[in-house]
């Protein structure tokens, strides 16, 4: 056995002192005492299943000066993201097997931890679906318009999914309808404004439209960023086949003249009603929702320091989402067990990874949490190149240490594999 780790682990929904033996990077025994060639013994500290963004925008290629692989997954690392699924709105577009290929290409020599990739859907390559399912893990549907956005026709959407259902990959949409966006769209001024400028019943209309579209057809669909308590309501009895995914930002911050500077929070879809975030945070703590995305959207601060109106909507999260989280289970906000499957277990299945859980036979991804060592974010000591985070100050729980598959990528605060680590999972 190459390595065993102990300490008070997360095992099947409850903690226990015992040793977790790790070989060829896969977790291979789960015992009381477990001696590999090498051991180590993280004592009365936590040790949980790390943590999978199923969504984020790495913006390589194309607009690196914004983030790119080696930052983005290094910022992933340092918060016990151990992998992470990239949007296809980078330049070019991730829309074919060429592009899809020189993305993975570029994340296997620059990313840190492992990560997926999603191929956009647009009105052109439809009829290609079957071939494309072959070199990425999951499709994204842009329903309305927003940063860099993949236009689709949504008169596609029923022959869409059904291509879709037979390659077994999950299709994640931005719900929000482009009609009804253009019907409210004005000039604005400020998060108030962004908010009536994209209104719930934007979300509300292609929520049901992906639900009535999608009734008999399988498909694995995946609706991101849920909002609104009226796109809430209508995920209230939806099957089996369909998730829906909440951000940090939407369940924990509403708009208000009070955040600053305000272009910070300009995000799609908008920050809403403080009744919206509290509603969002109950359900999500009540295992209503099922997972946990930052939406990793970094700007830079000069595009973000622009007028409200032509400022750029994203926020960046992926380093911040587990931490933030960590710190509301231990004040007892939430559970281990709801986090751990918001943030491990319910990506792992949407996405067919081999990770979320700390079970034999799983990817060896695990990180090392003293629930001692609480601070306050710090937009300077985070690592994603655009170098501001709208959670700065906020309290926070990072973790001690971050194995993936077996290896230590963070420990003593500093990373210690090279670019190129992670690996592409998928083939
Ligand atoms: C995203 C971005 O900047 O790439 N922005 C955002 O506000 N969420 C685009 C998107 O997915 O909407
Ligand atoms: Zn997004």
């Amino acid at each position: 056995m190459d390595l065993s780790v102990e300490g008070k682990a997360y095992i099947n929904g409850s903690f226990e002192q015992c040793c977790i033996g790790v070989e060829n990077g896969k977790i291979s025994s789960i015992k009381k005492v477990l001696k590999g060639d090498v051991h180590l013994n993280f004592g009365y500290k936590l040790i949980l299943p790390a943590g999978i963004d199923l969504h984020v925008h790495f913006r390589d290629p194309g607009m690196i000066n914004k983030e790119d692989f080696a930052t983005g997954s290094m910022a992933a690392a340092f918060g016990g993201i151990t992998c992470f699924f990239d949007m296809p709105n980078t330049i070019p577009q991730t829309t074919d097997i060429n592009s899809l290929s020189d993305k993975i290409m570029t994340a296997s020599k620059k990313s840190f931890v492992d990560f997926g990739v999603y191929a956009g859907i647009t009105d052109n390559n439809i009829n290609n679906i079957e071939t494309i399912a072959k070199k990425c893990n999951g499709f994204k549907i842009y329903l309305g318009s927003t940063t860099n956005t993949l236009m689709f026709n949504k008169q596609n959407l029923k022959e869409t999914l059904i291509k879709i259902s037979s390659t077994n990959k999950p299709v994640l949409f931005h719900a929000e309808d482009d009609a009804c966006l253009n019907k409210y769209k004005t000039i604005e001024k400020n998060l108030v404004d962004h908010l009536n400028s994209r209104p719930a019943i934007c979300e509300e209309t292609a929520i049901k439209n992906i639900l009535e579209t999608s009734k008999g057809v399988n498909a694995k669909v995946h609706i991101c960023h849920l909002s609104s308590c009226e796109g809430l309501e209508l995920l209230k009895n939806r099957s089996k086949n369909i998730t829906c995914g909440v951000t940090p930002h939407h369940c924990l911050i509403s708009a208000g003249r009070n955040l600053n500077p305000q272009t910070h929070f300009k995000v799609n879809p908008p920050l809403r009603t403080i009744f919206d975030k509290e509603t969002l945070f109950n359900v999500l703590r009540n295992g209503f929702i099922d997972v946990l995305e930052s939406d990793h959207a970094p700007h830079t601060l000069d595009e973000k320091d622009a007028e409200f109106n032509d400022a750029p909507s994203g926020i960046p999260g992926v380093e911040t989402i587990y931490p933030m989280f960590l710190y509301l289970v231990k004040q007892e906000k939430l559970s281990f067990q709801c986090l751990v499957s918001l943030l491990c277990e319910k990506p792992a299945e949407i996405l067919n990874a081999h990770k979320g859980k700390i079970k034999v036979g799983n990817d060896a991804d695990f990180i090392v949490v003293d629930l001692k060592k609480e601070c306050k974010i710090s937009s300077e000591k985070l690592h994603s190149k655009c170098g501001w985070s709208p959670f700065n100050g906020w309290p926070a729980l990072f973790p001690d240490a971050v194995f993936v598959r077996g290896e230590k990528v963070i420990e003593n605060n500093e990373i210690q594999v090279s670019q190129g680590f992670g690996k592409f999972i998928g083939e």
